[in-house]
């Protein structure tokens, strides 16, 4: 069969940084399919590839890679992707086109129409399936999401429409589910009768950089926690799925959110410019602090931190979860620390289980210390990255790692209340935290995670 995916946002930032990288590894993998990727920014195939890819790049991929001069606002934008398309399949008789949208959200619906059209004017003397891949965040908000996702089932059906949350494609997702439900003893102690709160912290030291005129218009809130922040939760919290089947998963995940109230304790803000000569003036958040309830029978009363955001100090991304501790109070020892899970996700993928322990030389006096399993000493370096396990899955047509419609639908539905905030928000000083999020952990009693707490191992 051919097949081919045509990248819409084909000189964008993702494609470029993402997407084309993933399709490499793919291909030298074997796995058989061609690209073509579309955009404005070059006239040329020679000029796309001298710009686009390394100058050592392998022939494996570089010959599989085409590129249209591609202007969507075009009047005959539709005949002469047709017209590139006829050429390209001319012979085959089985053909698959994978339809990649890398796009603003704003363009979806041009997108979408124009596919149609495309289909509809294809003639071609050959069995001809589609997929259809559109890249978070989908929509803008609630409204939008749910019009394109009707426009978007006019044309296909939804076992050919991919909405892409690359976060489902990264290995401590997966392992989250394994870890809770593989483990008796965590599945025991993961509930309310033991955690006591649960922090997801998601520092970013770079800016928004060559992404401005995308992220201007999305903002933290679209980019971040309605999509990877969500589905984290609901890999935190969800009930064990009937099977390990995407219709099974989705079902409890979407149980996950329904129970999720929309956000109502949130602070927003955004990095001070990087100077009036830079160019470089963000008007959108680029940091919040938010936080939530999981209200499902074993989760409810676990308060759920989260911070994320960009121009931070340090690059950070785990996980912490707190257990309670009345030991304190039984020992009559308030030097006791906590028991805990750290899941690091950056700089590397390591769990770490904290628990109290003799330390030598002492009379009964405890030191903290942390078990840990790191991803790459016990496995190797060789994960492979999240977007080429995403666009295998693509290939092969299985959707386990694809957030359903339902939940994107619900994810809008939660942060709402922070899309219509029109609170302008701290401008923070770049790798500075915003004062906001120091805050939130004043007001509600708690203390951010940070490694001096519990030394590591
Ligand atoms: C993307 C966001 O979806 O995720 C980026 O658009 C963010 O702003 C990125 O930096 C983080 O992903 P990762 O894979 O680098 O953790």
């Amino acid at each position: 069969m051919k097949r081919i995916i045509i990248q819409y946002g084909g000189t964008g930032d993702l494609a470029l940084k993402k997407l084309y990288p993933a399709y490499q590894n793919l291909m030298e993998k074997q796995f058989p399919f061609s690209v073509l990727a579309l955009g404005r920014r070059y006239a040329s195939r020679e000029e796309f590839l001298a710009n686009s890819v390394p100058q050592n790049t392998p022939a494996s991929f570089t010959d599989n890679l085409d590129y249209l001069n591609y202007d969507m606002g075009d009047a005959e934008a539709v005949s002469i992707l047709t017209g590139k398309l006829r050429t390209m399949i001319a012979g085959n008789t089985e053909v698959e086109f994978i339809y990649y949208l890398a796009l603003q959200p704003s363009l979806y619906e041009d997108a979408i129409h124009q596919i149609k059209e495309i289909d509809a004017s294809l003639d071609c003397m050959c069995t001809l399936t589609k997929k259809i891949v559109v890249e978070k965040p989908f929509g803008f908000d609630l409204e939008s999401a749910l019009r394109y996702n009707g426009i978007l089932e006019e044309a296909f059906t939804d076992k050919e429409i991919f909405r892409v949350d690359h976060y489902l494609g990264k290995e401590f997702m997966q392992n989250l589910l394994l870890m809770r439900f593989h483990n008796d003893v965590i599945r025991r102690i993961w509930d309310n009768r033991t955690i006591e709160s649960i922090q997801i912290i998601f520092d970013e030291t770079h800016g928004v950089d060559q992404r401005l005129g995308f992220y201007e218009k999305i903002g933290v809130v679209r980019d971040t926690i309605q999509n990877h922040i969500m589905q984290i939760i609901t890999y935190l919290t969800m009930s064990e799925p009937a099977s390990l089947s995407p219709e099974d998963i989705a079902i409890e995940k979407v149980k996950v959110l329904r129970s999720i109230s929309p956000i109502q304790e949130f602070h927003m803000g955004r990095y001070e410019s990087l100077g009036v000569n830079s160019g470089h003036v963000v008007q959108t958040p680029t940091y919040a602090a938010l936080k939530l309830f999981v209200n499902t029978y074993y989760f409810a009363d676990i308060p759920i931190y989260v911070r994320t955001g960009k121009m931070q100090n340090e690059a950070k991304s785990l996980i912490y979860i707190k257990f309670k501790n009345t030991t304190k109070q039984v020992m009559h020892d308030q030097s006791i620390a906590e028991n805990g899970v750290i899941i690091t996700i950056h700089p590397e993928l390591t769990i770490d289980i904290c628990m109290n322990l003799k330390m030598p030389n002492t009379s009964w006096k405890s030191k903290p210390v942390r078990f840990r399993f790191n991803q790459s000493e016990t496995f190797g370096a060789n994960t492979p990255e999240a977007y080429e396990q995403i666009v295998q899955k693509i290939l092969i047509g299985d959707k386990s790692l694809f957030p359903s419609m339902k939940e994107i639908t619900e994810s809008w539905r939660i942060v709402q209340p922070m899309l219509q905030s029109d609170l302008v928000g701290e401008v923070y000083p770049i790798r500075t935290l915003p004062r906001f999020a120091s805050q939130l952990a004043k007001d509600n009693d708690f203390t951010w995670f940070d490694e001096t707490q519990i030394p590591n191992p």
